[in-house]
């Protein structure tokens, strides 16, 4: 037996050897191969150097830190600095299986933003074509994304913001009502989210109930997968994220057949001769088709994703910042009671708003500004090239994704002074080209911009005529969570103090 141990283990010894001959060998000439391919991968065919920085391993690269550097607190700035603290300005990284380079100054952004022939718009990192559809206008670029942005460009455009105004405003008087009135405490977060999301359904007429609630909730499932690894399989994230998607689509469907049924009927409301669904239901190409139901569905499917959870994070945040900065609240009042006198002087409806009243909130607006600048919804985005590029005597081969960033140019005092005050004055200068990017840039910069100011600017003129406030935890900013936009660990728990209404 003991031989037999022994006659084994001398095998086992030999064959180790041998083992360990090949593994040695095989390192050896990975070692090599990996040194000469690297050496031709980082030159192109000119000798160009690939931009500086670090892919990681296969596939993960660094997904992982930037995954979780997005949920934490101050992370995705932190990353930022840290690979520019590694790398310089300019850094190649892999996430998600892409090879990534992100520029963070503002010629970077530039490059990236204004140069669309040479760069497609990219999402399917974040699984957009499958959870927003294929024909969202997120997922097109070049002449596609140029005609379909011409059909919903004429909902966002300033004539058709002043369409909105009257029905924002009543939706604004009856969220205070309904929402705010009587409540002394409240996190203002989900209160607002009813606010945005109604703005948005608004586009469909679709009133606030039971049903607008239901799609509010699929939206945010739908939303969550964006973030999450593609496992379509039950109890995966991913799962529950198209089954949100099905439902939506399913509801989208009916809320199409029952318009198209009031045109042909001849009975529309008011309000629904005014809005998006039934100027896409109605709209045609250039040729004379009508859109296509798809292409309809999914861009009123991305509306609603993109224009809700981005204006509730920085509303909710004003609060925040303001409720820190006193002096701030005052001035607000200031310019809004500025406003109804001028109004009650010319013997104007003190209760509805007008685009002059609205251009007259500059203050307001600075104090928005500098939230979007301290915490942008989106802290960049990505395309990618179509070709090989060159960019500051670099290589970036076709392919690879660039990444724009507003996670340094914002917080760098070259650009913005005193860089983490929250300081709405310094808005009385405009900022140099290509620093202050919080809508995004080129032929993709926010649809929904415009409206999204006016939404903002009304809902704060009706606040700040009924309450004030103050935090229930005035936390570090440093606490400040993405989830995924950026929001305070209570989500602005505040405590609402009603004055007279002015
Ligand atoms: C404070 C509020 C908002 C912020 C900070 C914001 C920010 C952004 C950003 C950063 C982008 C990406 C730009 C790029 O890739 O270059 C974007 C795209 C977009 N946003 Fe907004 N957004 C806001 C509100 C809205 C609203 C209210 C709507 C609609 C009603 C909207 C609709 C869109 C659409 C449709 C796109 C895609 C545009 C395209 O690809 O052509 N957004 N937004």
């Amino acid at each position: 037996m003991a031989s037999m141990w022994n006659q084994l283990s001398l095998m086992f010894s030999r064959g180790s050897d041998m083992i360990l001959t090949v593994i040695l060998a095989l390192t050896v000439l990975w070692l090599l191969w990996s040194t000469v391919s690297r050496h031709f991968r980082n030159r192109s065919a000119r000798g160009l150097p690939l931009p500086s920085g670090h892919f990681g391993l296969p596939f993960i690269g660094g997904t992982v830190e930037f995954l979780s550097a997005l949920h934490t607190a101050d992370g995705i700035r932190q990353w930022t600095q840290k690979q520019i603290k590694k790398h310089g300005p300019l850094f190649k990284w892999r996430c998600m299986g892409y090879s990534v380079v992100t520029m963070v100054q503002p010629e970077g952004n530039k490059f990236i933003l204004q140069n669309e022939s040479r760069l497609n718009h990219l999402n399917e990192m974040f699984h957009v074509p499958t959870l927003l559809g294929p024909e969202s206008l997120l997922v097109q670029s070049g002449e596609q994304h140029k005609l379909s942005r011409r059909h919903l460009n004429r909902f966002f455009d300033h004539t058709a913001i002043g369409r909105y105004l009257d029905a924002m405003n009543r939706i604004a008087v009856r969220h205070f009502t309904n929402h705010w009135q009587g409540k002394e405490r409240v996190v203002a977060l989900d209160i607002i989210n009813l606010y945005t999301f109604s703005a948005i359904c608004s586009l469909m007429t679709l009133e606030e109930g039971p049903l607008m609630n239901e799609f509010m909730v699929k939206c945010c499932i739908l939303e969550e997968g964006m973030t999450c690894l593609p496992i379509n399989l039950p109890g995966f994230q991913y799962y529950q994220s198209l089954k949100a998607r099905k439902w939506i689509l399913g509801m989208l469907d009916r809320l199409m057949e029952q318009r198209r049924r009031e045109i042909a009927e001849d009975r529309l409301s008011e309000a629904a001769k005014l809005d998006a669904l039934t100027n896409l239901l109605t709209a045609t190409h250039e040729n004379g088709n009508a859109l296509s139901d798809p292409y309809i569905k999914d861009n009123l499917l991305l509306l609603s994703i993109a224009g809700s959870g981005s204006t509730s994070s920085a509303l909710a945040l004003t609060l925040y910042y303001v409720a820190k900065n006193p002096h701030v609240y005052d001035e607000i009042i200031k310019e809004h009671k500025s406003i109804l006198e001028g109004k009650r002087r010319s013997e104007k409806d003190d209760s509805t708003l007008t685009m002059e009243d609205i251009s007259a909130m500059k203050y307001t607006w600075n104090v928005l500004k500098e939230t979007l600048r301290l915490q942008p919804a989106s802290p960049g985005t990505f395309r990618k090239t179509v070709a090989d590029l060159e960019y500051k005597g670099y290589y970036i081969p076709k392919g690879w994704l660039l990444m724009w960033s507003n996670q340094d140019t914002h917080y760098n005092p070259e650009y913005f002074k005193d860089p983490l005050k929250f300081d709405p004055s310094r808005w009385e200068e405009p900022p140099s080209p290509f620093t202050y990017l919080p809508f995004g840039g080129g032929s993709h910069i926010c649809l929904g911009n415009e409206y999204a100011k006016m939404e903002m600017l009304v809902f704060f003129h009706h606040l700040i005529r009924r309450y004030s406030w103050s935090l229930v935890d005035s936390n570090d900013d440093e606490l400040i969570i993405r989830d995924p936009f950026p929001r305070t660990p209570n989500k602005t728990l505040i405590v609402m103090k009603q004055i007279i209404d002015f």
